[in-house]
């Protein structure tokens, strides 16, 4: 009974969210807003400013749960701070009624360590904690076949945290999509012993591949399958590109391709070569790769390192001048060396920079360069 009282509060709340923005400044306008509310966030030192600008229609609604939704979060563990934060970032946690709080935190307690985790977690992604409970059964459903998945538990959190949709939906929509990568990673030659974990890394990479449709996913493959690449090649793209194997579609991948062998100037067999040492160039649109190449070029490199680098495409150009400039510094010309130095993420870059101040100062590298003074 309980639970039927709380679903239908719950829809009621979902229809007031889904009211456009037109129409709920019309509301404001016509109703005051509901002083019980603002005096109860008040006394909970919330940022009601904050509320009446981005989310202003809360504060017209009745009944609200504002003492029972802040009571059952500190009985969790947060902080007045925290409970304070959190409805000020999200209002319509008032909305739930403390049976439909109580069951979200039993279920996320279902997969949350502690309940400091889950505080951390709604604090940072309060609209997928107070979800409507007409979703729950799905949640539980989906969290049942996640589990049965043997997916760490902290994945699945993270799942449920960043993308609520999946869970949300009937369970079957994922077992769709979880059934055809894992079909495509066997087929493609991958260990049966390693695709729990190669799952796992590919669902904690890119969360929202479970949304997309299956299909994209075998179509993709079928069109670098036909650019070329062999079985392992493939299952090496899959493994490298994980999650955003979704994001790309056949259309934008030949038109990049296209596009950069024509700029590149090599073979097709080159280029394969050149997208496996870099992936991100598949889902590169034309306009981003055309300005990184003639960044890379406008700062005197030459087109043949970047094909024997071509992981420098993954960076911008701002980055790219940025550690010309720093590496100009200590002595190396990026002209006339590899372009290895350059690329890689920060942590790469600082290392292979740290190196060079090493050498210098064995004055091993590049002796004849003019050196400068440490900035
Ligand atoms: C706000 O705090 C005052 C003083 O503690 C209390 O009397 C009042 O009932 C509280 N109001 C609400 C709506 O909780
Ligand atoms: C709760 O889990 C967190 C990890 O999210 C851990 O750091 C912390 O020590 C745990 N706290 C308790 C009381 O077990």
């Amino acid at each position: 009974m309980l639970r039927l009282i709380a679903a239908t509060l719950c829809l009621r709340c979902q229809r007031v969210r889904a009211l456009p923005a037109n129409l709920r400044s019309c509301a404001t306008l016509s109703s005051a807003e509901n002083r019980h509310t603002v005096e109860a966030l008040y006394n909970l030192s919330v940022d009601i400013q904050k509320i009446r600008k981005l989310k202003g229609w809360v504060l017209h609604q009745s009944p609200v749960y504002v003492r029972e939704v802040a009571d059952l979060l500190k009985d969790m563990g947060a902080s007045g701070a925290i409970v304070a934060r959190i409805l000020a970032l999200h209002p319509e946690a008032i909305l739930c009624s403390p049976d439909q709080v109580r069951a979200q935190r039993e279920l996320w307690m279902s997969v949350c360590r502690n309940q400091t985790e889950l505080v951390g977690i709604i604090e940072k992604f309060p609209a997928s904690f107070f979800t409507s409970s007409s979703h729950h059964v799905n949640q539980r459903d989906n969290i049942a076949y996640f589990q049965s998945l043997h997916l760490n538990k902290r994945i699945i959190t993270k799942l449920m945290a960043s993308a609520p949709q999946s869970f949300s939906r009937p369970v079957g929509q994922n077992e769709v999509m979880v059934c055809t990568l894992q079909q495509a990673y066997l087929e493609l030659g991958g260990e049966e012993a390693n695709m729990r974990i190669w799952l796992q890394k590919l669902l904690s990479q890119n969360p929202f591949v479970l949304l997309k449709p299956p299909e994209v996913l075998r179509q993709n493959l079928l069109f670098l399958r036909d650019k070329g690449f062999t079985t392992a090649e493939l299952l090496r793209l899959l493994s490298k590109l994980r999650g955003f194997v979704t994001e790309l579609n056949p259309d934008s991948m030949r038109h990049t391709l296209a596009y950069a062998q024509d700029t590149m100037g090599c073979s097709e067999a080159e280029l394969r070569g050149i997208v496996l040492e870099c992936p991100a160039l598949l889902y590169y649109s034309e306009t981003i790769l055309a300005e990184r190449f003639q960044g890379l070029l406008g700062s005197g490199i030459r087109m043949a390192q970047i094909i024997e680098t071509p992981t420098v495409l993954e960076l911008t150009t701002q980055i790219v001048n940025y550690r010309i400039q720093r590496l100009r510094a200590h002595g190396y010309d990026i002209r006339t060396g590899s372009l290895k130095p350059l690329s890689g993420t920060k942590k790469d870059f600082e290392m292979s920079y740290g190196k060079l101040q090493l050498r210098r100062e064995r004055p091993l590298f590049n002796p004849v360069a003019p050196l400068k003074a440490d900035d």
